[in-house]
């Protein structure tokens, strides 16, 4: 945190950049405030708001950062502040002007608008209809633009401002078995393009499986005995997300192969050597239990691998 001294240093530094490039009074006609962020200072002065000539967005000789030459600095990202920003009489209500919140005057469209102005590039054509798009997130829903360091650009935060809103995804990454997220190895833009793009489920490769080739290569193939599952969808048996099954697997075996297999060759109630019902041990059931016999349930290279068992 700044201390309000260090604060008002940076900003008195700024400004002194700034007086003479505040071009809110040639579009007077539009009602800015007549000193830009000078006339924003009477009333606002509090570290939080300060705190952004720290930001990437404070850059002076950036020409195309809202405090660039010629910009029209807080009201760039505000809108007109003229109204607001004048002297209103006791008991009169004053005028409202742009806020990043539920309530704002301002549309979450509208809001948005300020930002993708100068971010078209970054955003790209792909945010428009993208999911977080079309259930009205707004750019300040994940972005702290007022903050020195944007906790979602980082990794170690990042997974926190997502779970603001994802709780299910809180609660699983908690899970015994999960990707190092909880530990700031990993984070949901591992695998999530949260601009959107034109993969379901806002991944980051166009499906699931190209997504996880990223980072496990190795269970790509091609193999000469295909699992018809795997190369269909990781999540077939994985819930990357986290689980309580060793491996993150979305069930135990043998019901995790059971679901897709017939119990009919392979029961998976212990019998003795009959075929009778025995409270013996089974290899079926112990342990890896149906990897015991087929490990490589991802595929195998081996000639006589076609049942995946070397
Ligand atoms: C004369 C004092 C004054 C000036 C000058 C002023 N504001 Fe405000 N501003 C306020 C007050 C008081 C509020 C609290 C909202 C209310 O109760 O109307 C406010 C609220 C806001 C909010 C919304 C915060 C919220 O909680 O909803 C924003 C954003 C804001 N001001 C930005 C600006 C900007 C940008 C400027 C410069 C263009 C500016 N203000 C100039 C007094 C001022
Ligand atoms: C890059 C865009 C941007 C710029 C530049 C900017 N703001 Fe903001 N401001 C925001 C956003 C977005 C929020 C919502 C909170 C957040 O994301 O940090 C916000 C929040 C605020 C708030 C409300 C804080 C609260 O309590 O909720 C005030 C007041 C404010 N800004 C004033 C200013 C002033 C004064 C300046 C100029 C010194 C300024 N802003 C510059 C984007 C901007
Ligand atoms: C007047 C143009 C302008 C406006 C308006 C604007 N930005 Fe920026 N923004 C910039 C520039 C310039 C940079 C710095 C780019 C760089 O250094 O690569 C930047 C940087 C960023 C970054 C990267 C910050 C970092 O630390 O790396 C984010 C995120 C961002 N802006 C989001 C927003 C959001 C959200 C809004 C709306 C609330 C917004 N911007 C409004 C011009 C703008
Ligand atoms: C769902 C959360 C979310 C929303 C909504 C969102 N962003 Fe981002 N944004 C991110 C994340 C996460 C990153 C970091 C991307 C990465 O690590 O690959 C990012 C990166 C950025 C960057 C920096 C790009 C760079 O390469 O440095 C900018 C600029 C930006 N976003 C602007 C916006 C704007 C403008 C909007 C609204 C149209 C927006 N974002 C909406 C999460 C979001
Ligand atoms: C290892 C890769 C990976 C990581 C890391 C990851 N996800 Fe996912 N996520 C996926 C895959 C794959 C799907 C698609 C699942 C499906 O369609 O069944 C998905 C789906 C989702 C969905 C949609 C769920 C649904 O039921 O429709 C949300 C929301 C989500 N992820 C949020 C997050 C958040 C938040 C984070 C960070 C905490 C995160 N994800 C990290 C791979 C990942
Ligand atoms: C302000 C709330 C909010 C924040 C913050 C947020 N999201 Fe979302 N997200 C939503 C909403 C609303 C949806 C659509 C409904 C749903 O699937 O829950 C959604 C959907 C998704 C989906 C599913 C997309 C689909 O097509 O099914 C993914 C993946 C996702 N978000 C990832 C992220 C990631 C990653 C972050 C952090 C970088 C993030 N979200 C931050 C609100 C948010
Ligand atoms: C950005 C890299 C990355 C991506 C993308 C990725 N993973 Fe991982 N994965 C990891 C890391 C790191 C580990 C942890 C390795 C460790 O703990 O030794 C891991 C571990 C695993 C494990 C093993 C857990 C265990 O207990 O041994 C499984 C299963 C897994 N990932 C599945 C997936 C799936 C499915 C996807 C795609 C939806 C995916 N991963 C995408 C990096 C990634
Ligand atoms: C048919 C079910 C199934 C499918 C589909 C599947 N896996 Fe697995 N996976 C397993 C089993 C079973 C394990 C062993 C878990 C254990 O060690 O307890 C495993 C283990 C892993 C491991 C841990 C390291 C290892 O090789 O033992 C990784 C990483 C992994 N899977 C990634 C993937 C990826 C990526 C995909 C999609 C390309 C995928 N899996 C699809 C069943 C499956
Ligand atoms: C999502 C469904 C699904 C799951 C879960 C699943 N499989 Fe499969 N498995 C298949 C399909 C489909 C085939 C291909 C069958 C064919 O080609 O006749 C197959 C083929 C096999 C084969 C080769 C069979 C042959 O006749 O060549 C073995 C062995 C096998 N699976 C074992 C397992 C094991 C062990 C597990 C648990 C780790 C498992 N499967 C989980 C769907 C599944
Ligand atoms: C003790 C070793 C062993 C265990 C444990 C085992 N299998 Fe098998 N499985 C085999 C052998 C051997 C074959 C090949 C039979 C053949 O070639 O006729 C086979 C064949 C298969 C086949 C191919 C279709 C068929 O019936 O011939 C499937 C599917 C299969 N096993 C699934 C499973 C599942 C699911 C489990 C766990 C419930 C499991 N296996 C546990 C040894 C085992």
């Amino acid at each position: 945190m700044l201390s309000t001294k260090t604060a008002r240093r940076i900003a008195a530094l700024a400004m002194a950049t700034l007086a003479i490039a505040w071009a809110g009074t040639s579009a007077a006609e539009e009602n800015y405030s007549r000193k830009g962020a000078d006339t924003c200072f009477q009333c606002h002065d509090d570290q939080a708001t300060l705190a952004v000539f720290r930001s990437k967005h404070a850059n002076p000789s950036d020409p195309d950062s809202p405090f660039g030459h010629g910009q029209l600095q807080c009201e760039s990202c505000h809108g007109p502040g003229g109204d607001h920003a004048r002297r209103v009489r006791r008991g009169q209500e004053r005028p409202a002007i742009t806020a990043f919140a539920a309530d704002s005057v301002a549309s979450i469209a509208e809001q948005n608008a300020f930002c993708v102005e100068c971010h078209q590039a970054d955003t790209g054509a792909a945010w428009h209809g993208s999911t977080h798009d079309i259930n009205t997130v707004s750019c300040a829903g994940c972005h702290s633009s007022h903050a020195e360091r944007d906790p979602v650009l980082a990794t170690s935060t990042q997974a926190e401002v997502c779970f603001d809103c994802h709780q299910q995804q809180r609660t699983q990454s908690m899970k015994p078995f999960s990707h190092p997220v909880r530990q700031g190895k990993m984070d949901c833009t591992s695998c999530h393009s949260p601009h959107g793009n034109s993969a379901d489920t806002l991944l980051a490769r166009t499906d699931a499986n190209r997504t996880c080739y990223e980072c496990h290569a190795e269970v790509r193939g091609p193999y000469l005995w295909e699992h018809a599952p795997v190369a269909e969808d990781c999540g077939n048996c994985h819930n990357p997300h986290g689980s309580n099954q060793p491996g993150m697997l979305s069930m135990r075996a043998p019901m995790l192969c059971q679901s897709c297999h017939s119990q009919a060759g392979h029961p998976s109630v212990p019998q003795d050597a009959r075929g009778l019902p025995s409270n013996l041990p089974s290899s079926l059931l112990l342990g890896q239990s149906c990897m015991n016999c087929h490990e490589q349930v991802h595929g195998s290279n081996h000639p006589s691998g076609s049942k995946l068992m070397r």
